[in-house]
């Protein structure tokens, strides 16, 4: 289990991460896309796992969602997170707590978005996760998350900004099931310390499988785009053309 490390890692860093605007490199090039695949959210209930200081939770209540929830493992996240939400008259719930145990009442949610958080957990215990939401979600619900791209260990393999894992010469295989540190860059100049247990696309969809998911999953492979070259090239540009992110949208039937 690595929930100290990451608690640790984030009650540390809480501060750097809070932010009302677009800073990091993922908030343009993952979370946008994300939000798009998350469709019409108006006037459902959902569940943001790994909801750090609260970023999409206050983006998905602008776009119109009832009532959000959310649960991070880390207190200081999570204190953000509340005081940030009662600034905006949201009226969101955070609480700490872990992804693999939730502590809501099965068929209470008509989403479930988990942004950046399975990369913080081993394979078995993103199945767990993945057992626990879809016992949370309503039938016909949507579960969304997204991850670094699989193929990050092959692909991106020098440790500079904005974006790297150190993966220590390991390659795609050899690299499995193993925490990874790395860093992302913001546009204000500060660079965020973040970690990937490096997964292969099929523990991805197996683990759903394993968990009871039984449909075709929805997949968006995400990197930098032309509209990002042209506000920043300087940033942009080292990962231009590599894949970033892979995004995951699969319905509970
Ligand atoms: C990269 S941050 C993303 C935060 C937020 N989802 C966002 O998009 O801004 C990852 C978050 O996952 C949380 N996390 C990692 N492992 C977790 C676990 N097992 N249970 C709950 N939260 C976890 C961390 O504390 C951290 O806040």
């Amino acid at each position: 289990m690595n929930d100290n490390i990451t608690q640790e890692i984030y009650d540390k860093n809480a501060a750097s991460w809070e932010r009302r605007e677009p800073n990091s490199l993922s908030d343009f090039t993952g979370r946008p896309p994300v939000f798009d695949l998350c469709g019409d959210v108006q006037g459902i209930d959902i569940l943001d796992i790994g909801c750090g200081e609260g970023y999409c939770a206050r983006i998905l209540k602008d776009m119109g969602a009832s009532q959000i929830d959310g649960l991070d493992i880390s207190e200081e996240m999570i204190e953000l997170a509340k005081r940030q939400d009662q600034q905006a008259g949201h009226g969101s719930r955070f609480r700490v707590g872990n992804v693999e145990e939730l502590p809501f009442d099965d068929d209470s949610f008509d989403m479930v978005l988990g942004m950046f958080v399975y990369n913080y957990l081993h394979v078995d215990e993103m199945e767990r996760s993945f057992s626990e939401v879809k016992r949370v979600l309503r039938p016909g619900g949507r579960f969304i998350f997204a991850v670094p791209h699989p193929a990050f260990p092959q692909i991106k393999r020098s440790l500079n900004p904005p974006f790297y894992f150190d993966f220590n010469g390991k390659g795609y295989f050899s690299s499995r099931d193993i925490r990874h540190h790395g860093e992302i860059s913001c546009r204000d100049g500060k660079r965020l310390p973040v970690q990937m247990v490096h997964k292969l696309w099929q523990d991805y969809f197996e683990r759903l499988g394993a968990a009871g998911f039984t449909n075709m999953p929805t997949i968006r492979e995400l990197g930098v785009l032309p509209t990002h070259l042209e506000l920043d090239p300087d940033f942009f540009n080292p990962v231009n053309d590599i894949p970033l992110h892979m995004a995951v949208l699969i319905d509970h039937s």
